[in-house]
């Protein structure tokens, strides 16, 4: 498949990433002492031991703004630099404004248009390669995109299905314009996708225009996460795979050439079933969900920082960035380091 979100040649480059997740941990003893479950359940099913939990008052763009300073820390540049800012969530400050527009004002990055992105886990994703083609037409030099979540506000602590699996945090990367070509972590590729008609398998009900909350409904925390947890690991693992195999097609190269896959960080035996399917080795696979559990648009974004950051990747390297959300939502990226 050609990759139908190409405009011109590709100059887009990530020049520094960065994350921040709250000091706060939930670990999976603290859960067995919320609802009824085990550590060993939580571990042999998910790979998850524990996750973040924000501070009270703390939002989810204090978060995002926290990963965005330090992107902009590692790509050495000044806020007024920054003329494009996208977060990618499903856990907004509010309806509106846009949670881009307060990390806006919380960096002064004066000179940047800011809108969000919900695209559920895929949004770091989306939100990169609607930055691609900001940059790509010329009509933006440097994107800020982060991902950030404070799932802890939606989620039903009472809920033993899904408690467990989610957390905070939020991470972020600095793309550019590359004139002088030749600077390495070059986007390459990319695959997007959705599926409307699977909504139902992974929403939050109410809170909504479909469904607002009034005092008669109140009662049923309709603005909680609800999930077929089966049927969405079925799509999962066949939508990320046929994604990475999509953004590869279109470089012309395979799952041999992958030097890192770094994939959503929903569920350890999601990802090892795409990776064993693919004959990826777990060495090329990079996984930090153990330590914070799912945390929606911001998991891969936090993913690529940590492997930035402790030389998991290497200049020059093949690395394929993979996630799958409600929507459903699906999408890859591929990056020569
Ligand atoms: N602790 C203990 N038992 C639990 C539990 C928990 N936290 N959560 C569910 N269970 C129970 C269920 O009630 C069920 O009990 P029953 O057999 O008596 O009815 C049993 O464990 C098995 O549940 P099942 O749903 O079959 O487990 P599973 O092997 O499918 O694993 C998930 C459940 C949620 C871990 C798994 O389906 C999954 O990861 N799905 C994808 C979720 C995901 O990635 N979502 C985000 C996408 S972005």
């Amino acid at each position: 498949m050609s990759d139908p979100d190409a405009t011109i040649e590709c100059t887009v480059t990530i020049a520094g990433t960065g994350s921040y997740v709250p000091e706060k941990v939930l670990s999976n003893a603290d859960l067995e002492g919320m609802v009824d479950t085990s550590d060993e359940w939580i571990t042999s099913r998910t790979g998850i031991r524990e996750r973040r939990i924000a501070a009270d008052g703390q939002s989810t763009s204090d978060l995002a703004t926290e990963a965005g300073k330090r992107a902009m820390a590692d790509a050495g540049i000044e806020p007024g630099e920054i003329d494009l800012i996208i977060v990618a969530t499903i856990s907004p400050d509010a309806f509106f404004p846009a949670t881009a527009c307060y990390v806006q004002k919380n960096l002064g990055a004066t000179n940047a248009m800011c809108f969000d992105v919900s695209a559920a886990c895929s949004g770091f994703l989306y939100a990169m390669q609607i930055s691609r083609h900001f940059i790509n037409t010329g009509n933006r030099k440097t994107a800020l995109v982060i991902g950030a979540e404070k799932l802890s506000s939606m989620v039903d602590w009472e809920d033993r299905n899904t408690c467990v699996l989610f957390g905070d945090g939020a991470g972020a990367a600095v793309l550019r314009r590359d004139d002088n070509g030749g600077a390495g972590r070059k986007i390459l590729s990319s695959s997007l996708g959705s599926d409307g008609r699977q909504t139902d398998i992974l929403h939050v009900p109410g809170g909504g225009s479909a469904c607002p909350i009034t005092p008669d409904n109140a009662d049923q925390k309709l603005n909680t996460i609800r999930m077929q947890g089966r049927e969405v690991y079925k799509y999962a693992v066949n939508a990320m795979r046929r994604a990475v195999e999509d953004a590869l097609q279109q470089a012309g190269l395979g799952a041999s050439d992958v030097d890192m896959l770094i994939p959503h960080q929903a569920n350890k035996r999601i990802i090892e079933a795409i990776t064993e399917r693919m004959g990826i080795p777990p060495e090329k696979t990079f996984i930090n969900l153990d330590r914070y559990g799912n945390t929606s648009a911001a998991a891969v974004a936090i993913a690529l920082d940590e492997a930035n950051k402790t030389g998991s990747i290497k200049a020059g390297d093949h690395v394929v960035l993979v996630a799958f959300g409600a929507g459903l939502t699906w999408a890859s990226t591929l990056v020569q380091w």
